[in-house]
C-alpha cells in the first residue's frame, strides 16, 4: 500500500481533486461544419482512414531494434501495453508481430492489405485475442488523445437531433463536387492524402436529400443543421469496435452483421423503405471507424461469407432493403489451425482464402520470455505469496520444451536448443548452427503447451497451500504433472514426452540450486580472495620456474601443484590442457599489469567458478549440511548454516522458508551423493 498523502481529505474532494474538467470539456467539444473544415485544415490527420489510425497509433509508442542470427528485428513498444499498464503486453514474437504491423503500414498507403481481412492463425492460447484487444484498447485510447481525435456529426432538424448511425467523417457531406477542390487544399500538408470515395449511409443521404429540398440546393443552408462532435471509440458503447463470434451455426443471421429494421419505427415512419426505420446495430455498422474482431472467423457460416467478402474487398456492407453502404474499418480475424486446414480443402471459401493475409501468431519458443508472461500473471501486488527464485522459470522452460521439435543434431538434447534459443552459449554451437535449427524446425511454437495451461495450474498450486503464501518449484512442477491426466492429447505418447520433459526440468532446477547453494557456502569474499592470491602466487611460481616462499616456514619450496589441480579440476581442465590454461591466465594478469592494473578474481568467471568450487568442498565438512536433513547440527553447525541462509535471501531473492526449503533439498542430494562415495 502506498501512503495517503492527505489521509484527512475526503472522499469527495478526492474524487474532485482527480477529476480532469478540461479534458473532459475538450472531449465533450461540439461545432459546426465551418469548425471542423478548420480543424481538418489545421490537422488533417482527423480525417484518415482507420488503417491509417490504427498504424499511427503503433508508430506513436516507437520501437527499437535489436539483432537476432545478424538480422535486424525491430520491437514495436505498443505490444508493451502502455495504456493498460502491461496486462496485456505481447512477449517473444516479436518477428511475427513486426510481420503483422508491416502489413497495417502497407494498408495505411493504401497499397492493397487494406482490401483483406487480416487472419491471426496459431494454436490456442498464443496470443491472437490478445493482440486484437490491444488494438482495440489501443484506439479507444487514441481517439481520447489529440494525435487520435476524430470527429462525427449530428442532425439538429426541427429541434430534432439525428445522429450519423454509423458514426461517420463530416466530410462525407461533402457534394461530389466540391470534393475535388477541398481535398487539394487539405492534403498539401497531409501525411496520408486524404480520399473521399465513399458514399453516405442511407439515413444521412435522407436527412441531406430532404434539406437540400428544403432550401432550394443550397448545400450551404444545410450543413447549417449538423452539428459536429468529436467521436469517441468505445467498446462498451459499441462505437468504433466491433466483435463478432459465430454461435450456433443453424442461427446465424446476416443481419448481425449488417442490421436489421426496426418494425416498432415503421410504424412511426409509415413505411420500411425509410431508412429512419432502420437499426444500423449490425458489427460492421457498429465498428465503423475503427476494428472490428471476428473470433473463430473461420466457423463463420457461408452465408455471412458475402457479407465479409464485399466489407474487405470492396468496403461496403448492404444493409437489407437499402443500397450499398461504404465503410471505414480495420477487419480482423483469428483461427487456430484445424480450421484453417479445412478453409484450405473448402472450396466454398477458397474467395475468402484469396482476400486473406495470413499472419501466424505461435507460441513463445525462448523460456526467459515465457517466463515474463508468468511473471506479470504472479509478481503483481494481488498475489501476496512468496514466489521462491525459479518457481516461474521452471514452468517457463517445461512449456518451451514442449513445443520444440526434437533437435536433428545428434549431440543437441532439446534442453540445450531451448538454451541456444535463449541466446546462451552451448560449447560447439555458433549463431549460425541455431539460425539452421529454427529453419529446420518448420512446425516449431504451433504446438505444445498452451501459456494458459500453466497460467491455470500455478494458481491452482498457490491455492493448494493452505495458506496460500508460498509456492516453489515442487509445487508446480507437481501440478503441472497431475494435470496432464485430464488433459487432452492426439496420443499416449505425447502425454509421456510431456511428463518426460518435467523429468528433464527437475533436474534442470536441482543444477541450478546446487549450484546456488554452492555459491552461497562459498560466498565469503575473504576466504575467496586468499584461495586466489594463492593460486595466482603458484601460477606466477610455476610458469617462472620460481619458488615459493612458505609464510609459516620462510623456506623457500616448490608450487603447490596439488592445490592447483585441485582447483583446476573443478571446471574440468585436464592435466593436458593445464599449461594452456594457466599461460592464458598469466598473460591475461601480465596485461593487466602493464595498464597498472591488478587481478582478482571476479575478472575470469572460470577461475571465479573454480575458486567458489574448491572452497565448497573445503567448507562443506566445516558446515554440515547434511546435518539439516539428519537432524544433528549443534549450536556451531547451526550458526554457519544461518549464515548461508541469510546469504540465500539477501543475494538470490530467497524468504526465510524457500531458503531452508532449497538447503535441505540440496543437503539431501549431498547426503545422498557422500552415500554414494561411501560405497
Ligand atoms: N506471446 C505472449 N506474450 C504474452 N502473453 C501471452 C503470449 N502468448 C500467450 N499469452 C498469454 O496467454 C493467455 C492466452 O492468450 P490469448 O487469449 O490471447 O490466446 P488466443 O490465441 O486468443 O487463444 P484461443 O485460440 O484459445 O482463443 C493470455 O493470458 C495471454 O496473456
Ligand atoms: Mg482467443
Amino acid at each position: 500500500m502506498t501512503a495517503d498523502p492527505n489521509p484527512t481529505q475526503s472522499l469527495l474532494d478526492l474524487v474532485a481533486a482527480h477529476q480532469n474538467a478540461d479534458r473532459f470539456k475538450t472531449l465533450l467539444w461540439e461545432g459546426s461544419f465551418a469548425d471542423y473544415l478548420q480543424i481538418v485544415q489545421e490537422q488533417p490527420a482527423v480525417a484518415r482512414n482507420a488503417y491509417q489510425r490504427l498504424y499511427d497509433l503503433i508508430e506513436h509508442f516507437g520501437s527499437e531494434t535489436y539483432t537476432e542470427y545478424k538480422k535486424p528485428i525491430i520491437r514495436h513498444h505498443f505490444f508493451d501495453d502502455p495504456f493498460g499498464e502491461g496486462k496485456d503486453a505481447v512477449f517473444g514474437i516479436d518477428i511475427h508481430l513486426m510481420k503483422l504491423v508491416r502489413v497495417l503500414r502497407a494498408a495505411a498507403l493504401g497499397y492493397g492489405p487494406e482490401r483483406r481481412v487480416i487472419l491471426l492463425h496459431g494454436p490456442v492460447g498464443s496470443a491472437k485475442s490478445t493482440v486484437a484487444r490491444l488494438f482495440k484498447k489501443g484506439l479507444e485510447w487514441y481517439s481520447r488523445q489529440e494525435e487520435g481525435a476524430l470527429y462525427s456529426y449530428t442532425w439538429v432538424v426541427d429541434g430534432e437531433e439525428t445522429p450519423s448511425p454509423m458514426n461517420e467523417d463530416p466530410l462525407h457531406l461533402l457534394p461530389d463536387e466540391v470534393r475535388g477542390p477541398v481535398l487539394e487544399r487539405i492534403n498539401r500538408n497531409a501525411r496520408y492524402p486524404i480520399k473521399l470515395d465513399a458514399d453516405i449511409n442511407p439515413v444521412c443521404r435522407f436527412m441531406y436529400r430532404k434539406l437540400l429540398k428544403r432550401y432550394d440546393g443550397d448545400v450551404l443552408k444545410v450543413l447549417d443543421h449538423v452539428r459536429i462532435r468529436r467521436l469517441l471509440l468505445s467498446e462498451k458503447d459499441r462505437v468504433g469496435i466491433g466483435t463478432f463470434q459465430p454461435k450456433d451455426e443453424k442461427n446465424q443471421d446476416s443481419t448481425e452483421l449488417t442490421g436489421d429494421i426496426n418494425y416498432r419505427l415503421i410504424a412511426e415512419y409509415g413505411s420500411d423503405s425509410d431508412p429512419r426505420a432502420f437499426n444500423f446495430d449490425g458489427e460492421f455498422c457498429v465498428a465503423n471507424r475503427g476494428v472490428i474482431e471476428f473470433i473463430e472467423m473461420l466457423k463463420l457460416d457461408v452465408a455471412f461469407l458475402y457479407d465479409l467478402l464485399s466489407a474487405s474487398q470492396e468496403k461496403k456492407i448492404k444493409p437489407k432493403k437499402f443500397a450499398q453502404t461504404s465503410i471505414d474499418e480495420v477487419i480482423i480475424g483469428h483461427t487456430n489451425e484445424p480450421e484453417f486446414r479445412r478453409l484450405q480443402n473448402n472450396e466454398y471459401m477458397e474467395a475468402l482464402r484469396d482476400r486473406t493475409i495470413k499472419i501466424d501468431v505461435p507460441y513463445i519458443t525462448r523460456p526467459s520470455q515465457e517466463a515474463r508472461i508468468y511473471t506479470r500473471d504472479f509478481h503483481k501486488r494481488s498475489v501476496a505469496a512468496h514466489i521462491a527464485p525459479h518457481t516461474l522459470e521452471m514452468a517457463a522452460l517445461w512449456a518451451v520444451l514442449t513445443r520444440l521439435e526434437d533437435p536433428t543434431h545428434h549431440k543437441l538434447s532439446v534442453l540445450q536448443k531451448a538454451r541456444l534459443y535463449d541466446g546462451k552459449s552451448v560449447p560447439g554451437f555458433t549463431e549460425d548452427h541455431v539460425k539452421e535449427l529454427r529453419k529446420s524446425a518448420k512446425r516449431e511454437g504451433l504446438s505444445g503447451i498452451s501459456p494458459r495451461y500453466v497460467q491455470d495450474k500455478l494458481s491452482n498450486a498457490l491455492v493448494r497451500d493452505p495458506d496460500a503464501r508460498s509456492l516453489n518449484p515442487f509445487m508446480v512442477l507437481n501440478e503441472l504433472e497431475s494435470g496432464l491426466k485430464n488433459h487432452h492429447f492426439e496420443s499416449d505418447e505425447e502425454r509421456e514426452r510431456y511428463r518426460e520433459l518435467l523429468a528433464v526440468v527437475k533436474d534442470e532446477y536441482t543444477d541450478i540450486v546446487k549450484n546456488e547453494v554452492q555459491k552461497a557456502i562459498a560466498a565469503d569474499e575473504g576466504a575467496l580472495k586468499r584461495l586466489c592470491d594463492n593460486y595466482i602466487e603458484n601460477l606466477r611460481a610455476y610458469i617462472l620456474k620460481e619458488k615459493v616462499k612458505n609464510p609459516f616456514t620462510g623456506q623457500y619450496e616448490q608450487h603447490n601443484e596439488r592445490l592447483m589441480r585441485d582447483i583446476e579440476t573443478k571446471i574440468d581442465i585436464s592435466e593436458a590442457r593445464k599449461d594452456d590454461f594457466r599461460r592464458e591466465l598469466m598473460n591475461y594478469i601480465a596485461g593487466l599489469a602493464l595498464d597498472g592494473k591488478t587481478f582478482d578474481y571476479t575478472m575470469s568467471e572460470r577461475l571465479h567458478r573454480a575458486l567458489e568450487l574448491k572452497l565448497f568442498e573445503d567448507s562443506k565438512d566445516s558446515i554440515k549440511l547434511t546435518s539439516l536433513v539428519s537432524d544433528t547440527a549443534d549450536a556451531d553447525q547451526q550458526a554457519k548454516i544461518e549464515v548461508v541462509k541469510q546469504r540465500l535471501i539477501d543475494n538470490y531473492g530467497y524468504d526465510e522458508r524457500s531458503a531452508q526449503d532449497v538447503l535441505q533439498y540440496v543437503a539431501s542430494i549431498f547426503a545422498r551423493g557422500d552415500a554414494k562415495e561411501g560405497s
